[in-house]
Parts: C-alpha cells; sequence; structure tokens
C-alpha cells in the first residue's frame, strides 16, 4: 500500500520535472536564435575566446588525422566545422538553435566547404536521432554545460563512437578566480558565486535566459565515465582574464601576454587544471562490451 502511494506521489513530481527541463531547453533554443544573426561581431573577434578555440583545434588535430570523422555538439555559427573542413576533417556539425545551424550552413557556402559540413538541427539531448560512426567528437566553448542529462548524453556519444575514438570538450568551469575576483572587489557577491551553484542555473543572454550547469574537470568526468577513459584535462583562461574583461586585456596586453604563457606552462599543472573559466578536457571511448 505505502509503495502504491509513493509511486503515485512520483508520478506527478517526475512529470513536473520533465516539463521543467524541456521549459529550459526552449528557454536556451530561445537565446541562442535571439544572438546567432550578430553571434560573430565582438564575440567572434574576441582574441580571448580565440585562444581558447584554439587550443580544442590543437587538442583534435593532436588526437586524430585529417580524413576523420567528426561530430561537433553545439557548432553555433560553425567556426570550428570550417576549420576542420579545412584541414581535410568530414564534419557533422548539430546544433539545438535552428538558427544557428542556417548561419553555420551558410559559413561553409561561402567558404566552399559545404561538401565536408553536414549541418544538423539537433541537440545534444537528441542525440538518439543521428546514425553512423565517428573517430571524434568536439563541443567547444560550453554547449555541454546546457545538457540537463550529461549521463544519457555520454552514453550516446559513446554509441556514435568508434571504440577509441575521442571526446574532446570546452566545458565552463566552477573555479574562475578572475570571475571571483572581478566581481567580490565590486561587491557583487551574489555573481561572484553565480558557477557554485549546483544544478542548472539561469543566465541572461539578450532578455532571455539560458539554463547553465557549471563543473569540476572530475565532476563532467564522473557522468562519462562508464563509457569512457579519461585521457587528460587543463586549465583554460585560469591566468588571462576571462573573455568578458577583454577590455582589460587590451589595456594590459603585454602583461596579460606574460599571464597568457603562464596559462601555456601551468595550466595542465595539478591542482591549477581544475580551475580557469573553461577547461579542455579529452577522453578515449572504451570498447564496447
Ligand atoms: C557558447 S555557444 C558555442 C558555439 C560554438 N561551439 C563555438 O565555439 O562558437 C553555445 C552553443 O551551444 C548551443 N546549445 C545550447 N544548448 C544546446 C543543446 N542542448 N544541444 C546542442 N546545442 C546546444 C547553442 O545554440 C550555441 O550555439
Amino acid at each position: 500500500m505505502a509503495a502504491i502511494r509513493s509511486r503515485t506521489l512520483r508520478a506527478p513530481r517526475l512529470k513536473r520535472t520533465a516539463l521543467a527541463i524541456e521549459a529550459q531547453l526552449l528557454d536556451t533554443r530561445l537565446a541562442f536564435d535571439s544572438v546567432a544573426a550578430d553571434y560573430d561581431g565582438p564575440r567572434g573577434n574576441n582574441v580571448l575566446i580565440r585562444r581558447m578555440r584554439r587550443a580544442l583545434w590543437k587538442a583534435v588535430c593532436d588526437e586524430l588525422p585529417p580524413g576523420s570523422r567528426l561530430l561537433d555538439l553545439g557548432c553555433g555559427t560553425g567556426i570550428d566545422a570550417v576549420a576542420f573542413a579545412r584541414r581535410g576533417y568530414r564534419v557533422t556539425a548539430t546544433d539545438w538553435s535552428a538558427r544557428m545551424v542556417e548561419r553555420t550552413r551558410a559559413r561553409a557556402a561561402h567558404a566552399a566547404m559545404s561538401s565536408g559540413i553536414d549541418a544538423q538541427h539537433v541537440g545534444i539531448h537528441q542525440l538518439d536521432q543521428l546514425a553512423g560512426e565517428f573517430d571524434g567528437i568536439y563541443s567547444n566553448l560550453g554547449p555541454m554545460n546546457c545538457v540537463p542529462d550529461l549521463r544519457a548524453a555520454a552514453a550516446e556519444c559513446a554509441r556514435l563512437l568508434r571504440p577509441g575514438g575521442k571526446l574532446v570538450c570546452s566545458v565552463i568551469g566552477r573555479i574562475c578566480p578572475w570571475e571571483i575576483g572581478h566581481y567580490a572587489l565590486r561587491g557583487r557577491f551574489g555573481r561572484a558565486r553565480v558557477r557554485a551553484a549546483r544544478g542548472a542555473t539561469p543566465v541572461g543572454m539578450n532578455r532571455h535566459t539560458i539554463w547553465a550547469r557549471y563543473y569540476l574537470p572530475r565532476e563532467f568526468y564522473r557522468s562519462f565515465a562508464e563509457h569512457f577513459s579519461l585521457c587528460g584535462y587543463r586549465a583554460l583562461g585560469l591566468f588571462m582574464p576571462p573573455p568578458y574583461l577583454v577590455d582589460y586585456y587590451r589595456r594590459h596586453r603585454r602583461w596579460c601576454h606574460r599571464l597568457g604563457r603562464l596559462d601555456e606552462r601551468l595550466g595542465a599543472a595539478l591542482v591549477l587544471r581544475g580551475m580557469g573559466d573553461h577547461f579542455l578536457i579529452v577522453m578515449s571511448a572504451r570498447s564496447r562490451a
């Protein structure tokens, strides 16, 4: 009797949770749809974003030779997809925002790379809709932070990768000393603590809301551990300021170049590698049982 009662109480709660997650996914899609047209403006030219972007390019190129089949999760406007297609990779580029997918198709056409890029409107939470086998999967600059069920995404990534295939992600981290210092010094302690929140956190963008989850690298890897072995991870943007402080970078260019060198030298060091604006993590798909 008690079991029946608890089951009947649990069912509506599960339904409410599923509806809330669906609503959050829609909010996030609307937010990115709303910025897609201008997404590469100042952001695309942001030198601090370009540095982090190139770190993922290097990791993918170090792991996989040209000609490999790649899946891009959360491709945005297709900057990475075109860069990899130019280097001879075959790319399936996916995004949850239809407007971003349109931008990727347009970029591929403009670069005469349409034959090397297949852009599809598929969210990371919908990977069961994709078929085929990939040599590598990558996700650059935070799409994985918008996924409600990381374990389910991990299982789908494992299904889509050949055994030994690589998964390379740059993920927004939980401990960003620059951010904590920047906001705490201005007395904005709530903002300084945003990344400490557990679960989905609302982040404003263009008068819309993105629902993001923040991770430590080890926390992130836990959802993948069943299907992937960990090759390594490193901090991105630990000593360098985060991209939204690019004006600070411009005012203190020489000093920041030194900080950039510290990032390169120490970003993979013990303890430090768990911090930074983002972290870059590389995993290898285990053989299927
Ligand atoms: C910060 S942008 C990064 C875009 C691109 N990877 C880049 O490096 O420029 C985040 C992207 O993730 C996409 N995104 C958000 N939630 C997603 C989801 N659940 N599945 C797939 N893409 C998602 C957004 O539409 C957006 O294009």
